[in-house]
């Protein structure tokens, strides 16, 4: 049994902490589930976000659907390219919105929600199989720091999933 250990107040310690417990946690197991459901769970716990978890890629649909997350009820199909989820997967890289109400296609699963991050997250091969979204209830939560270490984190599942 593992249990969280955070100290830091400081974003960038707070996830210079985590990071390395989190790959203790994955390294011996391969489903991605499971572990998908572990790291949500860290991640909620470590910063008290909104929302925070992973769409995967529905190939066949080309859409994402809903996989582990903490939070509230969350819209369970995105297509390819819509939302802000969409979006990432679409152009393949993290982005940062820093208030929600100005973006011109966020889907609002909470109207709680103001900020938000996605990251896509791939497998060995490099191929995009998920995206990591995490959801604040305050403007501008999320910045290059939390850019930074949620893609060293994506780079961490994808070293372990085949
Ligand atoms: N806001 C996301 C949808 C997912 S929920 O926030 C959990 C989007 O615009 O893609």
């Amino acid at each position: 049994m593992h249990e969280l250990h955070v100290e830091s107040t400081d974003k960038a310690e707070i996830y210079k902490e985590i990071l390395p417990q989190i790959e203790c946690l994955i390294q011996d197991e391969t489903d991605l589930i499971a572990n998908l459901a572990n790291i949500a769970a860290v991640l909620k716990a470590a910063f008290g976000w909104l929302w925070v978890g992973f769409y995967l890629v529905d190939a066949e649909k080309r859409e994402l659907v809903l996989g582990p997350f903490q939070g509230p009820l969350a819209c369970t199909r995105i297509p390819f390219g819509r939302g802000v989820c969409g979006q990432a997967w679409a152009r393949e890289e993290t982005i940062v919105v820093e208030d929600v109400n100005l973006h011109p296609d966020h889907i609002a699963c909470s109207s709680l929600s103001q900020s938000e991050i996605v990251v896509p997250v791939r497998n060995r091969s490099g191929q995009l199989i998920a995206v990591l979204d995490a959801d604040a209830e305050t403007t501008a939560c999320y910045d290059g720091t939390d850019e930074y270490y949620l893609n060293k984190l994506a780079e961490m599942i994808a070293a372990n999933q085949a």
